[in-house]
């Protein structure tokens, strides 16, 4: 198994994976390779605050097997191995190769023994049914194309009553979009139109009741999700840098190189309005819902998950 990320790229070439013969698929991992070496980058600590609660709402025993679904640069993973501690485990798997081999090569360095992570689909996760006593999947139900796929396979993967616990984004900041669709409107081809769904995800995953309705209808029980707000007071340079280290990066890269500084500056202008008293801030609304699986055991295919 490669260890670096530049090996993992090298292997990912020469053997594509299952779902390179999907498209949306293929881009997902494409878009978030680029990222995987900076992912988080200018963020105010947005992502590892947001894992650990996502851990901590999933009640995370000692001693729990736990699989975390999209799992990037491992800001749920490594708070759930936290959790459970060494008698437990933490499993991670996501589409991009290089966001999992910079998480196997975070978790060797922290010496974590009780972590996995390699390259899977959430969709057909491939582990044996009945298998977690949990499962996260922290920001990436309203990314993957097909999630009530995902969401069957969580409840095959789940122990009788295991519990299922993600994280979305809530509705954006209208400044802080409208800055980046300044940025954006200089992309080559020009995009179609501004999003029409939070973060161009999957729109039932927008409000509370398009998650409980989803849930529900998976099989779910116990819907309940609870919203937040992660506040970071940072300057125009960093929310610049922040955005290209984000799963914005293929879009933004869509701006040819002679180009980028003018949509900088186009962007910037709008972000000078969002200035209040000479400070920054940044409010990202976020939610967390927490649900639990069939309370038996359903019968199992074929063995797979
Ligand atoms: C916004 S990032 C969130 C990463 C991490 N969970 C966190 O909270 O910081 C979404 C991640 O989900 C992954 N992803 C999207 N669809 C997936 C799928 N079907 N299977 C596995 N990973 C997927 C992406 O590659 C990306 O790394």
């Amino acid at each position: 198994m490669p260890t670096t990320a530049e090996q993992a790229a090298q292997t990912a070439a020469a053997t594509p994976a299952p779902w390179a013969r999907s498209g949306r698929k293929a881009a997902i991992a494409q878009g978030f390779d680029l990222v995987a070496h900076e992912y988080g980058t200018g963020s105010g600590g947005f992502f590892t605050t947001l894992g650990t609660r996502l851990a901590a709402a999933a009640g995370l025993r000692r001693g729990d097997r736990v699989l975390d679904l999209g799992c990037g640069r491992g800001a749920v993973l490594f708070a759930a191995a936290e959790a459970v501690g060494p008698d437990g485990y933490a499993a991670g798997i996501d589409l991009s190769p290089a966001m999992v081999h910079a998480t196997a090569d975070e978790a060797a360095r922290r010496g974590l023994r009780n972590v996995a992570v390699r390259v899977g689909d959430a969709e057909d996760p491939g582990f044996p049914a009945h298998s977690f006593e949990a499962v996260l999947a922290g920001l990436m139900m309203f990314i993957t194309p097909d999630p009530d796929a995902a969401l069957a396979a969580v409840r095959r993967v789940l122990v009788p009553g295991g519990r299922f616990a993600m994280s979305t984004f809530g509705p954006a900041e209208p400044g802080w979009a409208e800055a980046l669709d300044a940025a954006l409107a200089f992309q080559d081809p020009p995009p179609a139109g501004a999003p029409t769904t939070v973060k161009g995800g999957n729109g039932r995953f927008d409000t509370v009741d398009g998650i409980t309705g989803t849930l529900a209808a998976a099989g779910f029980t116990e819907v309940a999700t609870v919203e937040g707000e992660h506040v970071a007071r940072i300057d125009a340079d960093q929310w610049w840098a922040s955005a290209w280290a984000s799963g914005r990066r293929a879009a933004l890269e869509r701006i040819p190189a002679d180009r980028r500084e003018e949509a900088r500056r186009a962007a910037f202008a709008v972000v000078e309005r969002l200035y209040v008293d000479g400070v920054l801030t940044r409010r990202t609304t976020v939610r967390i819902t927490t649900a639990t699986g069939p309370a038996t055991a359903e019968p199992v295919a074929s063995g797979g998950g």
